[in-house]
């Protein structure tokens, strides 16, 4: 048989080009490829696996930290408000770390440690709770209140970025958007049994959306003849065919789910009453917030915390992002920073 008439054998796939989510990043090693973590990093986006801390240097201005001292991060997500935080408490200081994941805490610790070089040490000490929990633990922790703390609230970037979470709509994966997958209900079960008029109130508590009503409807009509997918992109398609256009009600249809299974605003508003028992006199607290609903809390808590004198002074008004910090992390244009001291 001629080379020509030999049959043609199939062309196997090589790997080259990854099939699976967890495989297409190289990122999501960063200690094996810095160079392209540095890469994507200088193009403007943020690694996968990866968070990229906003506005660092002005929460460290605002929570004027020093050796020695106290401090609670309530949200710590990648670590890298913690790591700087940490840093500035030295010597003698204790971090106290605390988020809601159990999937990315346990790296985040491990990475801290190391990084840190705070293996074995009491220096920090992280846990895996609602920040809601704050007074119980420090009760324990740090009777007199602490010195500083930082609250940086909504998800971070590896939930986002995970499809298996159900945070993006970018990507197909289970609706879920759980920070704890081991509590509570995912968004598909949620919208499996909300009414009309509760979800049409959901949705306009939870990101002021302007077709609350006509969306729900939609939802719980499409449900009700089994039409409605439990997957993030088959959410995104049905509200793009309600709500043509560009893709910002795809968006806060998920910032109200993710809002709702997460209790968040349960959960902030508790934080923001217990907070200055949390403060030793003259502690500081920061707080970052992504959304208007979020904002419009704190700024009403800390406003009611001054006038009952129990902050001594509160920021004036929000801090926003530099120029420069936002056309280096476009994913940090929506943060707000408020403070207060306490008395
Ligand atoms: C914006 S990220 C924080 C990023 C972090 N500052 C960093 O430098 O990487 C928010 C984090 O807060 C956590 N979180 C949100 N609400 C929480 C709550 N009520 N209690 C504890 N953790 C919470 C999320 O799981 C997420 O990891």
């Amino acid at each position: 048989m001629s080379e020509e008439e030999r049959p043609k054998r199939r062309v196997r796939y090589s790997g080259k080009n990854p099939r699976l989510f967890h495989q297409k990043y190289k990122e999501q090693q960063p200690e094996r490829y810095g160079e392209d973590v540095e890469k994507v990093l200088a193009s403007g986006k943020t690694p996968a696996g990866m968070h990229r801390p906003i506005m660092v240097r002005e929460i460290l201005d605002v929570l004027a930290l020093k050796p020695g001292q106290t401090v609670v991060d309530c949200t710590v997500g990648y670590g890298g408000h913690a790591a700087e935080m940490a840093r500035a408490i030295q010597p003698g200081g204790r971090l106290i770390g605390l988020d809601a994941d159990p999937i990315e805490l346990p790296k985040t610790e491990a990475r801290l440690r190391a990084t840190l070089g705070l293996e074995g040490t009491d220096s920090l000490l992280l846990r895996r709770m609602n920040f809601a929990g704050l007074p119980q633990l420090l009760a324990t922790e740090a009777p007199g209140g602490v010195d500083a703390i930082l609250a940086d609230l909504g998800v971070s970037s590896m939930q986002i970025d995970n499809p298996a979470r159900g945070f993006t709509f970018k990507f197909e994966g289970p609706l879920d958007l759980r920070m704890n997958p081991q509590r509570g209900q995912p968004a598909s079960a949620l919208l499996a049994k909300i009414s009309a008029k509760e979800l049409t109130a959901l949705l306009k508590e939870n990101s002021d959306e302007p077709y609350a009503e006509r969306i729900a409807l939609a939802v719980v009509e499409a449900r009700n003849r089994n039409a409605l997918t439990g997957t993030t992109t088959g959410l995104a398609r049905f509200v793009r065919e309600i709500c043509p256009g560009s893709d910002d009600t795809v968006r806060r249809v998920f910032q109200a789910l993710r809002i709702a299974v997460n209790e968040e605003f349960n959960a902030l508003n508790i934080f923001l009453r217990q907070l200055p028992e949390c403060l030793a006199a003259g502690g500081r607290v920061a707080i970052l917030t992504f959304h208007s609903g979020e904002d419009r809390r704190v700024k009403h808590a800390l406003k009611a915390g001054l006038n009952a004198g129990f902050y001594s002074s509160i920021a004036p008004d929000v801090v926003r992002v530099s120029a420069e910090e936002l056309r280096a992390n476009p994913r940090s244009s929506s943060a707000k920073l408020r403070w207060a001291v306490r008395a």
